[in-house]
């Protein structure tokens, strides 16, 4: 990795940003549990999270009809919430409630070429998939650059996302990249690092001096690291001042928007009813706050091993998507006896699906039961929202005052 792309590297996790957003498309399921939500409610102790709720970015499919979202949004934070994202240490809001979002975009459009956005792989095939909608669209050309606006308003060091959005995080990275190559050579640059340095006390700044002098003329990558630790542990200088330090460390211009790395989550490997990925549109899924009475049908009533007619007829279980959930919800000893009672015929289908009834009732129990405090205090939800949109104006704030000082747009 080039070492310019790697100032988040030294600061020490809880420090260190995540965002991450959703499309607010429909209510939550299995699927999103085991592949995404899990995963929040992990690196919401291990870092300072932004979640947020994507309307947007829903929009750029769902022109035509967008009511679908609005019914969507809250009861998504209720999924979330439900899963375990806590709102007393993550940061939740709503994206079009954060307009720096979208004037960042703005700016960030004019120095993307538009070959950049056209050759994102989501861009034809969803254009494809989607037959029925037209995405011949401004909006949806764009939105992956959206997305790149959205992890860059908060400087965020790692964006958890899985293997179809990792085309979007590497765009993020070359925008960034570019934008700090256009804009990051401010009138006086050096000067003004100089002057940064000694903000951090004499002896610091002479440090950071002679550091830098062996990284630069020496190519001493120790000294390169230590100078970077040096820089992290400042407690008094501004954001400003530390990117210009680390800039002027590497030879470079002033970071003002760092390269974020993509955090790749694990495909969930969740399956639906029907032994295909759950998804909503192939009507497989259970949601999070589904009935346990239609929980409990729509496992007894999933398909099994098709040769298995009969009770008497042996079966195996490496045809039936019955144990593909047994994969995520039964124990391995417990596995192998209904896997030889299942081939030898000695238990029935009906046997063997409930221990997946009761694993998948028992997951979901907590998250009811924290749900209905929020659906009975609605309140409840509006305010988490209404804090966390304020902390992410603050932090989008911040990083726009930049933005413009470094494109001359500050007008002072
Ligand atoms: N594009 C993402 C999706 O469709 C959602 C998203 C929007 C996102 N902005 C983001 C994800 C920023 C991570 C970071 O799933
Ligand atoms: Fe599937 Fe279990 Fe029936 Fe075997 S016994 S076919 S694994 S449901």
């Amino acid at each position: 990795m080039n070492s310019i792309t790697n100032s988040h590297a030294m600061i020490p996790a809880q420090f260190q940003r995540v965002v991450s957003g959703m499309r607010p498309t429909g209510s939550l399921h299995l699927g999103h549990f085991h592949g995404v939500l899990k995963n929040w409610v992990q690196l919401q102790y291990e870092y300072e999270c932004y979640f947020f709720v994507a309307d947007w970015h829903a929009l750029t499919t769902h022109y035509e009809d967008p009511s679908v979202i609005e019914r969507s949004v809250w009861e998504m934070v209720i999924d979330w919430l439900a899963a375990g994202v806590d709102p007393g240490t993550a940061r939740i809001f709503i994206q079009s409630q954060v307009p720096e979002h979208a004037e960042l975009h703005t700016l960030l459009s004019m120095m993307t070429p538009l070959s950049w956005l056209e050759r994102v792989p989501t861009y034809k095939d969803q254009q494809e998939k989607l037959k029925e909608k037209d995405l011949s669209t401004y909006g949806f050309l764009g939105y992956p650059l959206l997305q790149s606006a959205d992890i860059l308003a908060y400087r965020a060091a790692h964006v958890p996302v899985g293997e179809d959005q990792v085309a979007h995080v590497e765009l993020t990275r070359e925008v960034a990249r570019r934008f700090n190559h256009l804009y990051g050579k401010e009138a006086g640059f050096e000067e003004k690092a100089e002057r940064a340095a000694k903000k951090m006390g004499k002896k610091n700044a002479k440090l950071y001096s002679r550091l830098r002098k062996s990284f630069q003329e020496e190519g001493d990558h120790e000294a390169l690291e230590t100078a970077r630790a040096l820089l992290e542990a400042q407690q008094n200088i501004t954001i400003g001042d530390r990117e210009r330090l680390f800039g002027y460390l590497e030879g470079g211009g002033k970071i003002i928007l760092p390269e974020p790395q993509a955090l790749l989550t694990q495909a969930s490997k969740m399956p639906g009813l029907d032994g295909q990925k759950m998804s909503k549109s192939y009507h497989n899924t259970i949601s999070l706050r589904e009935d346990p009475l239609e929980i409990e049908r729509k496992i007894r009533t999933m398909p099994t091993d098709t040769q298995r007619v009969r009770k008497t007829d042996p079966g195996d279980p490496d045809k039936c998507p019955v144990w593909q959930l047994h994969q995520i919800y039964t124990g391995e000893t417990q596995r192998t006896m209904l896997a030889e009672g299942c081939r030898s015929a000695g238990i029935g289908c009906i046997d063997c699906k409930q221990p997946v009834i009761e694993g998948v009732l028992s997951e979901l129990a907590p998250m009811r039961e924290r749900a209905k405090n929020f659906t009975e205090e609605p309140t409840l939800v509006k305010n988490i929202i209404e804090e966390g949109g304020e902390l992410a104006r603050e932090e989008a704030k911040r990083t726009m005052t930049e933005v413009r000082q470094a494109m001359g747009l500050s007008y002072t």
